[in-house]
């Protein structure tokens, strides 16, 4: 995934993270380093305002960070004070631009059909994917997975441009029926039977949505992230349809009740339907790849280690994991299972934004991934979804408030 730093830890050196001040401008990038698996990951850009709140955070969990050793001299002025006087000439790292994004076009009618309709639909990104997968050199692969990759951002920035929440539903049945014909067209993966039967299965079925929405919305971001492998489409879109089947094994006035109006002993109770999910996957189909398992497993964890059931932090959860867990957040605040009112992506993503900021940090996604996320989704009408999101977010700071508030007394 693009957010992985070059490996050569050499090039950076370890810095004291008590040494950042807040209120100030800090004149270098700062990363932090996972030694487990040797991912660095910028954490904030150069000319950030740091707020006490988020140095207090690492502060307080004990990480360190890390700074690029061409900057060392500016880091140096920094913590001796003599920064205010140095020039900074670094302009602020450029984040990626939005994609210029077409007017979105839906078909009146989804059908799942093959032929003409599908070729119009999906033909583009199928024929990329395929000299992708079937490239015989690096150069040929390269250049068709940047296609690939450039179609899937322009995809996602479609279901995304959605104004009103029905036609947010006619965008996402047509990203759908494009995943489809994607998964469709993958020939030769032992996934791909069950992966097309599940999929039936669960497009017939209104209650069973979810679990649609989740595998596309994770096919687009995992394509848009330049996994255009077709094992690992094939597994996350699995993942996406199974990982929430353990619900079924959970009391229903649980499951019934908006994730965010449970109380801590029905939040335990739901928790498990991670491991239940796991349980009946092993119990019915033993022939579900390993990958798939550990995606269900994690996705409710969170980049900060404040998620479950394992609490694992920052890369010990695998990239397709947060990408899944992006994609269950979305659909879950969305279509209401979050707190009972139905959001277009666009005020989705504003209402999490709002959430994110508020909590200030801890952060439920690794904040590069997440970022290039909200830069697909961007589109023209800001100002009015920011309009349309302020309700929701009221209710986020009241919710967000009393989280913080039960963190301190704690
Ligand atoms: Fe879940």
């Amino acid at each position: 995934m693009p957010v992985q730093r070059p490996k050569d830890i050499s090039k950076y050196f370890r810095a004291n993270i008590r040494n950042l001040k807040p209120g100030m401008t800090v004149p270098v990038d700062i990363h932090l380093y996972f030694a487990q698996n040797d991912h660095l990951v910028l954490l904030r850009h150069a000319n950030d305002v740091l707020s006490e709140t988020f140095i207090g955070k690492y502060v307080k969990r004990d990480l360190d960070i890390w700074i690029n050793n061409d900057d060392r001299e500016a880091w140096d002025k920094y913590i001796t004070g003599e920064y205010e006087n140095i020039k900074i000439n670094r302009q602020k790292m450029e984040k990626p631009e939005p994609d210029k994004l077409k007017p979105l076009i839906v078909e009146e009618k989804i059908e799942y059909v093959q032929g003409n309709a599908k070729l119009a639909r999906s033909a583009d990104l199928i024929s990329v994917l395929d000299e992708a997968n079937n490239a015989k050199n690096d150069i040929q692969y390269q250049r068709s997975a940047s296609v690939a990759v450039e179609k899937s951002r322009e995809l996602f920035g479609q279901v995304t441009a959605a104004v009103d929440v029905a036609t947010q539903n006619t965008a996402t049945d047509h990203a759908k029926a494009v995943v489809f014909d994607i998964l469709d067209n993958v020939a030769g993966n032992t996934a791909k039977t069950m992966v097309n039967e599940l999929w039936e299965m669960t497009a017939t079925d209104k209650e069973l949505r979810h679990g649609t929405n989740v595998a596309t919305y994770a096919v687009i971001l995992a394509l848009a992230f330049g996994r255009v492998e077709y094992p690992v489409i094939c597994d996350i879109a699995l993942a996406g349809l199974l990982h929430d089947i353990g619900v079924s094994q959970i009391p229903f006035d649980v499951v019934r009740t908006p994730t965010r109006s449970l109380t801590p002993i029905q939040l335990r109770t739901f928790s498990s339907h991670v491991d239940e999910s796991i349980r009946l996957i092993e119990m019915f189909n033993t022939l579900t790849p390993a990958r798939v398992k550990t995606i269900i497993m994690q996705h409710h964890e969170k980049f900060d280690g404040t998620g479950y059931p394992q609490g694992l932090d920052g890369f010990k959860v695998l990239d397709l994991a947060q990408v899944l867990s992006i994609a269950n957040l979305i659909d879950s605040v969305s279509s209401g299972y979050w707190d009972g009112k139905t959001r277009t992506l666009q005020q989705t993503l504003s209402t999490i934004v709002k959430f994110e900021k508020i909590s200030t940090f801890p952060e439920y996604f690794n904040p590069e991934v997440f970022d290039a996320v909200l830069a697909w989704a961007k589109n023209p009408d800001a100002k009015e979804i920011k309009k349309a999101a302020e309700p929701a977010s009221e209710i986020v700071q009241e919710q967000a408030k009393s989280i913080v508030k039960e963190k301190q007394s704690a």
